[in-house]
Protein backbone atom coordinates (compact mmCIF):
# COMPACT_ATOMS: atom_id res chain seq x y z
CA UNK A 1 0.00 0.00 0.00
CA UNK A 2 1.19 3.67 -0.74
CA UNK A 3 1.15 5.75 2.14
CA UNK A 4 2.98 8.71 1.04
CA UNK A 5 0.88 11.56 1.07
CA UNK A 6 2.65 14.52 -1.64
CA UNK A 7 3.13 17.86 -0.33
CA UNK A 8 0.65 19.23 -2.68
CA UNK A 9 -2.26 17.97 -0.93
CA UNK A 10 -1.47 19.75 2.42
CA UNK A 11 -0.66 23.47 2.67
CA UNK A 12 3.00 23.93 2.19
CA UNK A 13 4.89 25.20 5.28
CA UNK A 14 7.59 26.53 3.51
CA UNK A 15 8.40 29.64 5.41
CA UNK A 16 7.10 28.60 8.57
CA UNK A 17 10.25 26.31 9.44
CA UNK A 18 13.79 27.84 11.68
CA UNK A 19 16.15 26.23 13.84
CA UNK A 20 14.63 26.68 17.39
CA UNK A 21 17.41 24.88 19.78
CA UNK A 22 20.05 22.39 19.94
CA UNK A 23 20.32 19.51 22.53
CA UNK A 24 23.48 17.49 23.10
CA UNK A 25 23.24 15.05 25.27
CA UNK A 26 27.12 15.23 26.42
CA UNK A 27 29.52 13.67 29.16
CA UNK A 28 31.55 16.60 28.93
CA UNK A 29 29.56 19.37 30.67
CA UNK A 30 32.11 21.42 31.89
CA UNK A 31 34.07 21.32 28.49
CA UNK A 32 31.24 22.64 27.13
CA UNK A 33 30.94 25.76 29.36
CA UNK A 34 33.71 26.79 28.42
CA UNK A 35 33.45 26.28 24.84
CA UNK A 36 30.00 27.45 24.20
CA UNK A 37 30.32 30.80 26.75
CA UNK A 38 34.16 31.30 26.98
CA UNK A 39 34.66 30.58 23.53
CA UNK A 40 31.74 31.15 21.11
CA UNK A 41 30.46 33.83 23.56
CA UNK A 42 27.04 32.81 24.59
CA UNK A 43 25.68 33.67 27.57
CA UNK A 44 24.78 30.63 30.42
CA UNK A 45 21.07 30.75 31.51
CA UNK A 46 21.59 27.39 33.86
CA UNK A 47 25.00 25.61 35.11
CA UNK A 48 24.32 22.61 37.20
CA UNK A 49 26.01 19.25 37.78
CA UNK A 50 23.14 17.96 34.98
CA UNK A 51 22.23 20.78 32.93
CA UNK A 52 24.26 23.78 30.94
CA UNK A 53 21.54 25.94 28.77
CA UNK A 54 23.02 28.40 26.80
CA UNK A 55 21.08 31.93 25.43
CA UNK A 56 21.83 33.82 22.23
CA UNK A 57 19.20 36.13 21.99
CA UNK A 58 15.96 36.54 23.50
CA UNK A 59 15.15 32.77 23.85
CA UNK A 60 15.28 31.51 27.45
CA UNK A 61 17.25 28.60 25.66
CA UNK A 62 18.94 27.80 22.51
CA UNK A 63 21.75 25.43 22.99
CA UNK A 64 21.19 22.79 25.94
CA UNK A 65 23.79 20.20 26.79
CA UNK A 66 22.43 17.75 29.05
CA UNK A 67 24.84 15.45 31.41
CA UNK A 68 25.16 11.84 29.54
CA UNK A 69 27.00 9.18 29.10
CA UNK A 70 26.80 8.60 25.51
CA UNK A 71 27.19 11.76 23.49
CA UNK A 72 24.12 12.65 21.15
CA UNK A 73 22.26 15.60 19.36
CA UNK A 74 18.58 16.37 19.07
CA UNK A 75 17.69 19.70 16.69
CA UNK A 76 14.48 21.37 18.18
CA UNK A 77 12.39 23.36 15.10
CA UNK A 78 10.43 26.45 15.84
CA UNK A 79 7.19 26.18 13.82
CA UNK A 80 5.25 29.31 13.39
CA UNK A 81 1.49 29.05 14.26
CA UNK A 82 -0.68 25.53 14.86
CA UNK A 83 -1.69 25.19 11.65
CA UNK A 84 1.85 24.52 9.77
CA UNK A 85 2.40 22.29 13.10
CA UNK A 86 -0.80 20.31 12.10
CA UNK A 87 0.28 20.01 8.63
CA UNK A 88 3.56 18.46 9.87
CA UNK A 89 2.25 16.31 12.31
CA UNK A 90 -0.64 14.82 9.27
CA UNK A 91 1.92 14.08 7.05
CA UNK A 92 4.75 12.49 9.74
CA UNK A 93 0.95 10.40 10.45
CA UNK A 94 0.15 9.34 7.20
CA UNK A 95 3.78 8.21 7.06
CA UNK A 96 3.29 6.42 10.02
CA UNK A 97 6.31 7.74 11.74
CA UNK A 98 5.38 7.90 15.52
CA UNK A 99 5.01 11.07 17.24
CA UNK A 100 4.90 11.87 21.39
CA UNK A 101 4.21 15.19 22.61
CA UNK A 102 5.99 16.67 26.04
CA UNK A 103 5.27 19.25 28.30
CA UNK A 104 6.65 20.41 32.00
CA UNK A 105 10.17 19.52 32.82
CA UNK A 106 11.11 18.33 29.39
CA UNK A 107 9.50 20.86 27.61
CA UNK A 108 11.11 22.93 30.70
CA UNK A 109 14.62 21.98 29.88
CA UNK A 110 14.48 22.98 26.38
CA UNK A 111 13.17 26.51 26.82
CA UNK A 112 9.61 26.13 25.12
CA UNK A 113 6.17 25.76 26.54
CA UNK A 114 5.65 22.06 24.33
CA UNK A 115 7.49 20.27 22.20
CA UNK A 116 6.81 17.44 19.70
CA UNK A 117 9.24 14.64 19.45
CA UNK A 118 9.82 11.42 16.84
CA UNK A 119 12.97 9.65 15.45
CA UNK A 120 14.41 10.87 11.86
CA UNK A 121 16.62 10.07 9.29
CA UNK A 122 20.00 8.49 11.08
CA UNK A 123 17.80 7.84 14.62
CA UNK A 124 17.70 11.87 15.27
CA UNK A 125 15.84 12.65 17.32
CA UNK A 126 13.67 15.82 15.89
CA UNK A 127 11.61 17.81 17.80
CA UNK A 128 8.70 20.34 16.92
CA UNK A 129 7.48 23.29 18.78
CA UNK A 130 5.51 26.59 18.18
CA UNK A 131 6.16 28.43 21.37
CA UNK A 132 9.22 29.94 22.88
CA UNK A 133 9.92 31.19 26.57
CA UNK A 134 11.24 34.24 26.54
CA UNK A 135 13.16 36.52 28.86
CA UNK A 136 12.87 39.78 29.05
CA UNK A 137 16.73 40.81 29.97
CA UNK A 138 18.85 40.51 26.79
CA UNK A 139 21.29 37.50 26.69
CA UNK A 140 24.67 38.95 28.27
CA UNK A 141 26.60 37.39 25.37
CA UNK A 142 30.17 38.10 24.38
CA UNK A 143 30.71 40.78 21.75
CA UNK A 144 28.31 42.27 19.43
CA UNK A 145 25.93 39.76 19.24
CA UNK A 146 23.78 36.80 17.44
CA UNK A 147 21.88 37.17 14.42
CA UNK A 148 18.94 35.05 14.75
CA UNK A 149 15.91 36.26 14.49
CA UNK A 150 13.99 35.11 10.96
CA UNK A 151 16.98 33.05 10.31
CA UNK A 152 16.83 30.95 13.62
CA UNK A 153 19.05 29.84 15.34
CA UNK A 154 21.55 28.77 12.05
CA UNK A 155 22.12 25.93 10.26
CA UNK A 156 23.41 22.22 10.72
CA UNK A 157 25.02 20.02 8.13
CA UNK A 158 24.11 16.27 8.54
CA UNK A 159 26.69 13.38 6.66
CA UNK A 160 24.28 10.49 4.85
CA UNK A 161 24.65 7.00 3.44
CA UNK A 162 21.36 7.93 2.05
CA UNK A 163 21.23 11.53 0.77
CA UNK A 164 18.38 10.97 -1.72
CA UNK A 165 15.97 9.88 1.17
CA UNK A 166 17.60 12.25 3.34
CA UNK A 167 16.84 15.14 1.05
CA UNK A 168 12.87 13.25 0.17
CA UNK A 169 12.38 13.82 3.73
CA UNK A 170 12.78 17.29 4.70
CA UNK A 171 11.25 17.96 1.15
CA UNK A 172 8.05 15.94 1.85
CA UNK A 173 7.81 16.69 5.67
CA UNK A 174 9.02 19.97 6.01
CA UNK A 175 8.35 21.60 2.28
CA UNK A 176 12.32 22.32 1.76
CA UNK A 177 13.74 23.33 -1.31
CA UNK A 178 17.47 23.18 -3.15
CA UNK A 179 19.11 26.05 -2.77
CA UNK A 180 22.18 24.97 -4.16
CA UNK A 181 24.30 22.41 -4.15
CA UNK A 182 28.54 22.07 -3.50
CA UNK A 183 31.26 19.27 -4.54
CA UNK A 184 34.72 18.89 -2.95
CA UNK A 185 37.37 16.68 -2.55
CA UNK A 186 37.55 16.95 1.68
CA UNK A 187 40.97 14.86 3.26
CA UNK A 188 41.06 12.62 0.15
CA UNK A 189 37.05 11.72 -0.24
CA UNK A 190 35.04 13.30 -2.97
CA UNK A 191 31.79 14.73 -0.98
CA UNK A 192 28.79 16.52 -2.47
CA UNK A 193 26.09 18.53 -0.32
CA UNK A 194 22.72 19.60 -0.91
CA UNK A 195 21.88 22.70 0.07
CA UNK A 196 18.63 22.79 1.73
CA UNK A 197 16.28 26.34 3.12
CA UNK A 198 12.85 26.00 5.00
CA UNK A 199 12.83 29.98 4.91
CA UNK A 200 14.38 32.67 3.03
CA UNK A 201 17.50 31.72 4.43
CA UNK A 202 19.82 30.48 1.93
CA UNK A 203 19.91 27.14 3.96
CA UNK A 204 18.81 25.62 7.57
CA UNK A 205 19.86 22.35 6.35
CA UNK A 206 23.09 20.96 4.49
CA UNK A 207 23.43 17.16 3.82
CA UNK A 208 27.06 15.61 2.84
CA UNK A 209 27.38 12.54 1.37
CA UNK A 210 30.42 10.60 -0.48
CA UNK A 211 30.07 10.49 -4.22
CA UNK A 212 30.26 7.01 -5.63
CA UNK A 213 30.95 4.56 -2.30
CA UNK A 214 28.22 5.59 0.38
CA UNK A 215 30.55 6.16 3.10
CA UNK A 216 29.77 8.61 6.26
CA UNK A 217 33.00 9.62 8.05
CA UNK A 218 31.39 11.22 10.88
CA UNK A 219 29.96 9.30 13.74
CA UNK A 220 27.71 12.42 15.35
CA UNK A 221 24.54 12.91 14.33
CA UNK A 222 25.74 16.40 12.63
CA UNK A 223 28.44 17.47 10.89
CA UNK A 224 28.02 20.95 12.29
CA UNK A 225 26.41 23.57 13.83
CA UNK A 226 26.37 26.80 12.62
CA UNK A 227 25.74 29.98 14.00
CA UNK A 228 25.82 33.83 12.69
CA UNK A 229 27.45 36.94 14.63
CA UNK A 230 26.88 40.30 13.87
CA UNK A 231 30.08 41.64 13.22
CA UNK A 232 33.12 40.50 11.49
CA UNK A 233 35.52 41.45 14.29
CA UNK A 234 32.84 39.04 15.92
CA UNK A 235 34.05 36.25 13.93
CA UNK A 236 37.34 36.86 14.55
CA UNK A 237 37.45 37.86 18.36
CA UNK A 238 35.66 34.34 18.81
CA UNK A 239 38.51 32.32 16.69
CA UNK A 240 41.22 34.04 19.01
CA UNK A 241 39.27 33.26 22.39
CA UNK A 242 38.88 29.58 20.97
CA UNK A 243 42.38 29.28 20.15
CA UNK A 244 43.25 30.90 23.42
CA UNK A 245 41.42 28.40 25.65
CA UNK A 246 43.06 25.42 23.52
CA UNK A 247 39.85 24.13 21.78
CA UNK A 248 41.09 22.31 18.54
CA UNK A 249 40.34 24.53 15.06
CA UNK A 250 39.12 21.74 12.50
CA UNK A 251 39.13 24.93 9.49
CA UNK A 252 40.46 28.13 9.97
CA UNK A 253 39.02 31.53 8.71
CA UNK A 254 37.52 31.21 5.13
CA UNK A 255 34.71 32.47 3.13
CA UNK A 256 32.03 29.45 1.42
CA UNK A 257 31.09 29.68 -1.99
CA UNK A 258 27.52 29.83 -1.93
CA UNK A 259 26.04 31.69 0.94
CA UNK A 260 29.45 33.79 1.41
CA UNK A 261 29.70 33.25 5.09
CA UNK A 262 33.18 34.39 6.31
CA UNK A 263 33.59 31.66 9.14
CA UNK A 264 36.02 29.11 10.96
CA UNK A 265 34.63 26.18 12.53
CA UNK A 266 35.63 24.67 15.60
CA UNK A 267 35.32 21.42 17.17
CA UNK A 268 33.01 21.08 20.27
CA UNK A 269 33.65 18.82 22.92
CA UNK A 270 31.27 16.48 21.62
CA UNK A 271 33.04 16.04 18.43
CA UNK A 272 31.55 17.77 15.86
CA UNK A 273 31.96 21.16 14.31
CA UNK A 274 30.84 24.46 15.55
CA UNK A 275 30.64 26.76 12.80
CA UNK A 276 30.80 30.66 13.48
CA UNK A 277 30.26 32.88 10.90
CA UNK A 278 29.22 36.35 9.32
CA UNK A 279 27.53 36.89 6.42
CA UNK A 280 27.28 40.23 4.74
CA UNK A 281 24.40 38.83 2.73
CA UNK A 282 20.23 39.36 3.55
CA UNK A 283 18.08 36.57 3.26
CA UNK A 284 16.00 38.31 -0.09
CA UNK A 285 19.50 37.34 -2.02
CA UNK A 286 19.22 33.73 -0.87
CA UNK A 287 15.74 33.36 -2.81
CA UNK A 288 17.12 34.69 -5.92
CA UNK A 289 20.20 32.89 -6.10
CA UNK A 290 20.36 30.22 -8.78
CA UNK A 291 20.66 26.69 -8.41
CA UNK A 292 23.78 25.67 -9.54
CA UNK A 293 26.75 22.99 -8.50
CA UNK A 294 29.81 25.16 -6.74
CA UNK A 295 33.25 23.93 -6.95
CA UNK A 296 34.84 23.86 -3.34
CA UNK A 297 33.15 24.75 -0.26
CA UNK A 298 34.87 28.22 -0.02
CA UNK A 299 36.03 30.75 -1.81
CA UNK A 300 39.38 31.53 0.15
CA UNK A 301 40.63 29.88 3.64
CA UNK A 302 39.11 27.22 5.40
CA UNK A 303 42.44 25.56 5.84
CA UNK A 304 42.63 22.51 8.06
CA UNK A 305 44.69 23.82 11.14
CA UNK A 306 44.74 21.46 14.08
CA UNK A 307 43.32 18.48 11.98
CA UNK A 308 45.88 15.74 12.63
CA UNK A 309 46.67 12.61 10.35
CA UNK A 310 45.58 10.69 14.24
CA UNK A 311 42.02 12.93 12.88
CA UNK A 312 42.38 12.05 9.14
CA UNK A 313 42.72 8.45 10.28
CA UNK A 314 39.57 8.33 12.81
CA UNK A 315 37.55 9.45 9.94
CA UNK A 316 38.60 7.26 7.15
CA UNK A 317 38.19 4.37 10.02
CA UNK A 318 34.41 5.49 10.64
CA UNK A 319 34.00 5.67 6.83
CA UNK A 320 35.23 2.27 6.30
CA UNK A 321 33.26 1.42 9.13
CA UNK A 322 30.05 2.87 8.04
CA UNK A 323 30.15 0.27 4.98
CA UNK A 324 29.13 -2.06 7.41
CA UNK A 325 25.90 -0.94 8.83
CA UNK A 326 22.73 0.37 7.87
CA UNK A 327 21.47 3.99 8.12
CA UNK A 328 17.66 4.57 9.30
CA UNK A 329 15.03 6.40 7.31
CA UNK A 330 11.90 6.75 8.73
CA UNK A 331 9.98 6.12 5.74
FE1 LIG B 1 27.91 25.46 7.49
Amino acid sequence: MNTTVSPEKTPSVYGQVQLGYVLVDSSRLADWKRFAADGIGMAVAENTASVLALRADAHARRLIVRSRPNEDVALGWQIEGDAALSTILERLAARKVPVEEFAGEQAALRGVERFWRFVGPKKQALELFTTPRLEGEPAKVIGSGFVTGARGLGHVAITTLKPDAMVKFWQEIFDARISDFIEDRISGINLKFTFMRVKPRHHSIAIGATRGVAMDPFVSKIQHLEMQVATLDDVAAAYRRCRALGFKIAMAVGQHTNDRDVSFYAVTPSGFYFELGWSSKGDEEAEAWPQVVHQGISLWGHKPQDHTLGDQLAQLRNGVMSLFRDEYTPF
